[in-house]
């Protein structure tokens, strides 16, 4: 228990400290970008906000859609990384992060969650904005591979931009193109329990090291559909851009991150009139994306929440 001095000693969270990363959804192209191959992506309006207070009795508060997350040493870990990354000492600091999207399940929680932070964090010391940037990118960098292992960073770059893009990362560095893609509506449904990215993403890589002659070849078609769906895409070409993500889906179930729940979840959408629908994020649980027309958005909608939860956005978002 505090006593009144320990209390009146702590700095409270400020909101001029309190700072944004977004969430993601992938349309085109995930597991393959982690071999530099072209995914596209677009930020979502929200995703985590936090707020880092200088504090002798450091506190760490993750709250989301759902409760509360409990900080692990996982999580510890990846938040010492941020905290070394500006020479700040996590026993002297308290974190606070709110997440207004589903945690774990494909939506790039927490690369949302590195992203606010680490703006956070670089509130408190005096580097300039530019050095600032290059060590929120590190900090950021350090965090995720603390909680996905081997990653594209596409997560990472959705959590700091503000609409669709289309990314590599080729040659070890980010390669991402803004797309300008009308206004639509974009469905998600969350159907089933997620699964570790890290885990799909080295059940991906080991199918890979066994069949490359098999697996190569689809990650080139991964490719593909991505460059055909950003043109579809910012062409607002809906129904090819529906049929590109049903191919896509198709692909994903290829390589073995798809599941059952997760099928039929896409199938229920196509069947209650969506363009398309396919798992995004790493799969193996976790959420669907579904795009519908304005005719058929509501019966789409229905049909998912009886699968699960269901949400919509309207993307490119309006708060760049
Ligand atoms: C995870 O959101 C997307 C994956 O492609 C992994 C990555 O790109 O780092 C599965």
């Amino acid at each position: 228990m505090s006593n009144a001095n320990e209390t009146t000693s702590e700095a409270q969270p400020s909101a001029a400290n309190e700072a944004t990363g977004r969430g993601k959804l992938i349309v085109f192209g995930e597991h393959a970008v982690v071999y530099g191959h072209r995914a596209v992506a677009c930020s979502l309006p929200r995703g985590a906000t936090a707020v880092v207070t200088p504090s002798s009795q450091p506190r760490r508060s993750v709250t989301h859609v759902d409760g509360s997350l409990e900080i692990d040493e996982r999580a510890e870990r990846a938040l010492a990384a941020i905290f070394d990354t500006f020479e700040l000492s996590p026993r002297h600091h308290s974190v606070d992060v709110e997440l207004s999207i589903p945690v774990g399940c494909g939506l790039g929680s927490s690369a949302a969650m590195a992203v606010a932070v680490a703006r956070s964090a670089a509130r408190l010391t005096d580097l300039d904005e530019d050095d600032a940037r290059g060590r929120i990118d590190e900090a950021v960098a350090a965090s995720e591979s603390v909680f996905h292992g081997k990653s594209s960073g596409i997560d990472h770059a959705a959590a700091l931009g503000t609409g669709f893009f289309a990314f590599s990362n080729t040659h070890g560095w980010p390669e991402i193109t803004s797309l300008d893609v009308p206004e639509h509506r974009w469905i998600v449904a969350r159907v089933a329990p997620p699964a570790p990215t890290s885990q799909m993403v080295a059940s991906v890589a080991t199918l890979r090291q066994r069949h490359p002659q098999q697996v190569d070849p689809i990650f080139e078609r991964f490719d593909a559909l991505a460059s055909a769906g950003a043109q579809a895409l910012e062409a607002g070409r809906w129904s090819d851009v529906g049929a590109l993500m049903d191919l896509n889906q198709g692909l994903l179930s290829a390589i073995g991150v798809s599941t059952p729940d997760l099928e039929s979840a896409c199938y229920a959408a196509r069947e209650a009139g969506a363009l398309g629908a396919k798992l995004t994020g790493a799969g193996g649980g976790g959420c669907i994306i579904a795009l519908a027309n304005d005719d058929s958005a509501d019966d789409v909608m229905t049909a998912l929440q009886e699968l699960g939860q269901v949400y919509s956005y309207t993307l490119p978002p309006s708060n760049p």
